[in-house]
């Protein structure tokens, strides 16, 4: 599969160029920045030709695939472009500023008959996949109750996309919540039905939240809670992810990030009778801990297997859209 890269210094250069360029069955075969300087280093760095315009470089280069990692606010025009042109799109998350936007680029990319993905990579973290087998297989009984925590420290940056509503369409929900509830979506294999929030912009003189708790209840009836923030030091951002159901849990620390790193403990102790005294002598947790993958390079082999299966599949896409449904909920609050 032979790629073009939309905004190619950011996450492209830290994580997808480097995954890309290890898969056996992907070649990049050029870049694309709005900064020219950083379009001229991006092309030097990894021997390509390189754009300063998008839409110069698509009706220039022959290629299959288009991944775009640009701020949210230019995925949809982006998209739109890589279709006219006939690309299969993996857009960074989150898809787009809204749910509204969202839809429109599933319906278009639906119609064209293009493949979508949106870059949610933590559902491929091997203890991600580790807490999905467990639940599939009734490890926790029926999940009842969860709990995801996602933090870093993002302070002040002079003109930062992120840190403005316009360019970001929300702060720290909008830029780690959003995998927390992609990927407990996952794990459940449910949907976020309600959710109340409460968020503030309190450390920091950004327009965006620099923290957000949600409360949800699921189509199913999970309850959960979600909470974010811009403003703990990364160095006591140790992510937490819990699912509790009817025979036991699974706590994963950790985790959520750019690395497959962390610690997953499953405890099975199904319960019989009620127990008046709630003694808790129960067996030990299982320990798990990761396999070492690259979380990038498995979704972009991933996709190059879907868009060769010649079978569009629009799933994980048509989760992203939801996600951003959720998204406008909480900022309707
Ligand atoms: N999945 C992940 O692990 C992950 C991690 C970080 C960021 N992201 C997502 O990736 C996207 C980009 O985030 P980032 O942190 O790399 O941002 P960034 O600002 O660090 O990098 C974005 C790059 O895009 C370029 N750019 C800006 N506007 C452009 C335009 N109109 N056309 C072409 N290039 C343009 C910039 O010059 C820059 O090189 C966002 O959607 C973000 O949420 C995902």
């Amino acid at each position: 599969m032979k790629w073009c890269v939309i905004g190619a210094g950011g996450i492209a250069d830290r994580r997808t160029i480097p995954a890309l360029l290890q898969d056996e069955g992907s070649t990049l075969v050029a870049v694309m920045d709005r900064n020219p300087a950083t379009a001229k280093a991006m092309g030097e760095k990894y021997g390509v030709p390189y754009f300063a315009d998008e839409e110069e470089m698509l009706s220039t280069v022959a290629c299959d695939a288009v991944y775009i990692g640009t701020p949210v606010f230019c995925h949809k025009a982006q998209i739109e472009l890589a279709v006219k042109y006939r690309r299969h799109v993996f857009v960074e998350k989150p898809i787009a500023m809204n749910a509204t936007e969202a839809k429109e680029i599933l319906e278009l990319c639906k119609k064209a008959d293009i493949q979508l993905t949106v870059g949610y990579m933590m559902k491929h973290h091997s203890l991600h996949e580790k807490a999905k087998e467990i639940i599939l297989a009734g490890g926790i009984g029926t999940p009842n109750s969860v709990r995801a925590q996602f933090t870093c420290w993002y302070p002040d940056v002079p003109g930062a996309w992120r840190q403005k509503k316009a360019t970001g369409g929300g702060g720290a929900f909008m830029d780690l919540g959003v995998h927390c509830v992609e990927l407990l979506e996952y794990l459940l294999d449910d949907e976020i039905d309600e959710v109340k929030a409460l968020y503030s912009t309190r450390t920091f003189s950004y327009e965006v939240e620099d923290g957000a708790v949600i409360i949800f209840r699921t189509k199913g009836g999970v309850l959960g809670h979600v909470d974010v923030a811009f403003n703990i030091p990364d160095a006591a951002s140790e992510s937490k992810l819990e699912l509790y159901g009817t025979a036991g849990y699974i706590e994963a620390r950790g985790t959520l990030g750019q690395e497959e790193c962390g610690k997953l403990t499953h405890l099975y102790a199904p319960q019989g009778a009620y127990d008046a005294a709630q003694s808790r002598t129960v067996s030990e947790p299982v320990t798990y801990t990761p396999e070492g993958k690259n979380l990038y390079l498995d979704q972009i082999r991933r996709f190059r297997e879907e868009v060769a299966s010649g079978k569009r599949d629009y799933f994980y896409a048509e989760r992203a859209v939801q996600v951003q449904e959720v998204v406008d909920q909480i900022y309707k609050q």
